[in-house]
């Protein structure tokens, strides 16, 4: 087994907008059935994010949620990394906004763009930082308001995303063996254009012609990407379970991003887990993207499924194509 790096999560956080949205919202303005959305992917609904609310707005609740669960005040924070695809605003990162919302005052703040697989991407800086001694309580946030940038005349997209925040305080390891076990990212940066938004970047600013062609809203090649997801999960689970020594029943849960319930049975069929070892919200929030595997990681504290000791593994593969995987002890 490679060396652990002796960091832990000190305190989860989540926040989901109010505003449910069935799948037969999408039968009203579309050609769709909840029959085939809740058989094709596993969703009944997702939240929406107020029209006050924005991805600064949801991070800070989930983060202050974070905070608090650490035992920490917002000044005690000298790092805020937010992973998000839809910031508030280009320029500048939404994690400045999140600072002034909670107060970390002393926190250095920016935003890291890996879409899905964000949060490990964050959580993996986070851990660097920390171990290096360059930080000492960072928080870490996965957050999107996706229903921003969804084109709802476009069946094969708007129906999987939804809005919601979750975050992770981390800090140095507090016994030996905790920490985390095996991490590993990458990216195939040839499928940039799988999952995207065309216009409104510095490639193709907006204009008239990109706003009639809808080209401000995502894009993607779902039969690809599921395909690729399906491959890519196998080959992460496989290669943490080598590198780490350890066997699928030393894994207390498996918390993958929530993109599709068949990609998660994958995953799960591969590991030979049992159904209530592998976490799965997917049907009452959609596909959050970053913010999937924190507001998953929380709920599955909150609710006393986690101990302190266990082992748990995270998956995630998103735009990018992005990808990673994280084991540890908690
Ligand atoms: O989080 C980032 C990573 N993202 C993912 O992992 C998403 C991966 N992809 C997927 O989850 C799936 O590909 C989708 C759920 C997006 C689509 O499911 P699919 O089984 O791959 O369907 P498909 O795209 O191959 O489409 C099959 C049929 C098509 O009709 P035809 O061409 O066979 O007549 C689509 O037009 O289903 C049609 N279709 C729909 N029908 C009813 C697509 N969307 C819908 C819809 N309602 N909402």
């Amino acid at each position: 087994m490679s060396d652990i790096i002796p960091v832990r999560f000190a305190g989860t956080g989540s926040y989901l907008p109010e505003e449910v949205l069935g799948n037969d919202y999408f039968e009203k303005i579309l050609d769709t059935s909840d029959e085939w959305i809740a058989t094709r992917t596993g969703i009944r609904e997702r939240r929406r994010a107020s029209k006050d609310e924005n991805t600064s707005i949801l991070s800070a609740n989930a983060g202050r949620a974070a905070i608090e669960d650490a035992g920490l005040t917002p000044e005690d924070i000298d790092v805020i990394i937010l992973a998000t695809a839809t910031p508030d605003h280009p320029f500048p990162s939404t994690a400045a906004f999140v600072q002034s919302h909670l107060g970390c005052v002393n926190a250095a703040a920016f935003d890291v763009g890996a879409a899905c697989s964000g949060f490990l991407h964050a959580c993996w800086i986070a851990a660097g930082q920390l171990q290096a001694g360059m930080a000492t309580n960072v928080l870490v946030i996965g957050a999107e308001t996706l229903s921003r940038f969804l084109d709802y005349k476009e069946r094969g997209v708007c129906i999987l995303m939804g809005d919601g925040a979750g975050a992770v305080v981390m800090t140095k390891a507090e016994r030996e063996g905790q920490g985390i076990l095996h991490a590993t990212l990458g990216c195939d940066g040839t499928k940039a254009k799988h999952i995207w938004i065309p216009a409104g970047g510095a490639a193709l600013p907006s204009s008239e012609t990109t706003v009639a062609e809808r080209m401000h809203y995502m894009q993607m090649k779902g039969r690809d990407v599921f395909k690729f997801a399906v491959v890519k999960m196998t080959s992460l689970i496989d290669e943490a379970m080598e590198k780490t020594g350890l066997s699928p029943d030393d894994l207390k849960m498996v918390i993958p991003h929530q993109s599709n319930l068949r990609i998660i049975e994958a995953a799960r069929e591969r590991l030979g887990l049992p159904a209530e070892k592998i976490a799965v919200n997917i049907e009452k929030y959609g596909n959050t993207s970053a913010a999937s595997v924190p507001i998953t990681f929380d709920e599955a504290r909150r609710a006393g499924k986690l101990a302190s000791g266990d082992k748990i593994m995270l998956l995630a593969i998103g735009a990018g194509l992005t990808w990673g995987s994280m084991v540890f002890e908690l």
